[in-house]
């Protein structure tokens, strides 16, 4: 299970939250960013923008109350403020990837972290080196071993320099945070022909459906409809991603409970 939390503003903590034993829950705190507080870039050196509710004893504290949840911080995210947030190709990518591995270390430790999503939603034309920094920080901050996990989350417009990304680095990504609802399919069967075209690109295995809560694409219990013909065509589904537990909070976490539950069964039979 995964799930975007802090990047609306809204004051959040992690409690609240209905988290199950027997599957691991990912929180992914939204987001850190290359960049300063006005929106300019730092040459790799990351800086953590979620809500500051979401505070590293927080982290300490629901890690030890429920030992299945992991924590991670997701880089970069659509915006900061005003700014609209776009990968750049550094001048000197290799320092660009030591400067991310160090900053991303100290965030890492202060915020006791799991692993990082990657989150890159801008690409201008003739940006070629996302895929060898990306790849290579995440493969130094696993080499390190100061991440066990590491997620990339593309969407519609975006899966070409993921696709790059994944076919690069495949061995040290862990699973496709694919964004389904950008889609904007609204069916389940919709969904499971999106699902197999994902699938073809970045491998079902690692691949989890996701939903937007109060958001775009498929909505309320069509989903769970969308999850049981994924299983009933042959995919053994992972996970399921959600963005995000800020919008959860409104109806009772009630798709975070029925998505664990969903899990939790497929996982029994
Ligand atoms: C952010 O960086 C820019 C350019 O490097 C600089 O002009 C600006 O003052 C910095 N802002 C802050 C808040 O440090
Ligand atoms: C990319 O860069 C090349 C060489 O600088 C240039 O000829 C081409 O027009 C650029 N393509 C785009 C889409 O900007
Ligand atoms: C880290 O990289 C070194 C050199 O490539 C390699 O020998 C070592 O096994 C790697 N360690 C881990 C934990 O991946
Ligand atoms: C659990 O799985 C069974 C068999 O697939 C199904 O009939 C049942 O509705 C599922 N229950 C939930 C809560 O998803």
């Amino acid at each position: 299970m995964m799930e975007y939390i802090g990047a609306t503003g809204i004051p959040m903590t992690f409690d609240p939250v209905s988290v199950e034993d027997g599957i691991d829950f990912h929180f992914i705190l939204s987001f850190a960013i290359d960049a300063n507080s006005s929106g300019n870039s730092q040459n790799g050196v990351f800086s953590p923008y979620w809500v500051p509710t979401l505070t590293p004893e927080g982290v300490a504290a629901i890690k030890e109350s429920h030992p299945n949840v992991k924590v991670m911080a997701s880089l970069s995210g659509w915006s900061l403020g005003d700014t609209v947030l776009h990968w750049y190709d550094p001048e000197d990518p290799d320092k660009w990837v030591s400067n991310g591995v160090s900053s991303l270390k100290s965030i890492i430790n202060k915020y006791h972290l799991d692993g990082i999503d990657i989150d890159y939603e801008t690409f201008p034309k003739n940006q070629t080196k996302f895929a060898y920094c990306i790849g290579g920080l995440i493969s130094e901050l696993k080499n390190q071993s100061v991440i066990t996990v590491a997620t990339i989350a593309p969407f519609y417009s975006t899966t070409d320099p993921y696709i790059e990304l994944h076919d690069g680095y495949g061995d040290v990504i862990d699973y496709i945070n694919y964004q389904f609802y950008t889609d904007k399919v609204r069916r389940p069967q919709g969904y499971l022909e999106t699902f197999k075209l994902r699938a073809m690109q970045f491998g079902a295995e690692k691949l989890l459906p996701s939903y937007e809560i109060a958001g775009r694409g498929i909505q309320g219990d069509a989903f769970f409809q969308a999850l049981e013909l994924l299983e009933d065509s042959g995919f053994a589904l992972n996970g399921v991603m959600i963005f995000s537990a800020d919008a959860g909070s409104q109806n009772g976490y009630y798709y975070e409970r029925e998505s664990q539950a969903f899990l939790l069964n497929a996982t029994t039979v």
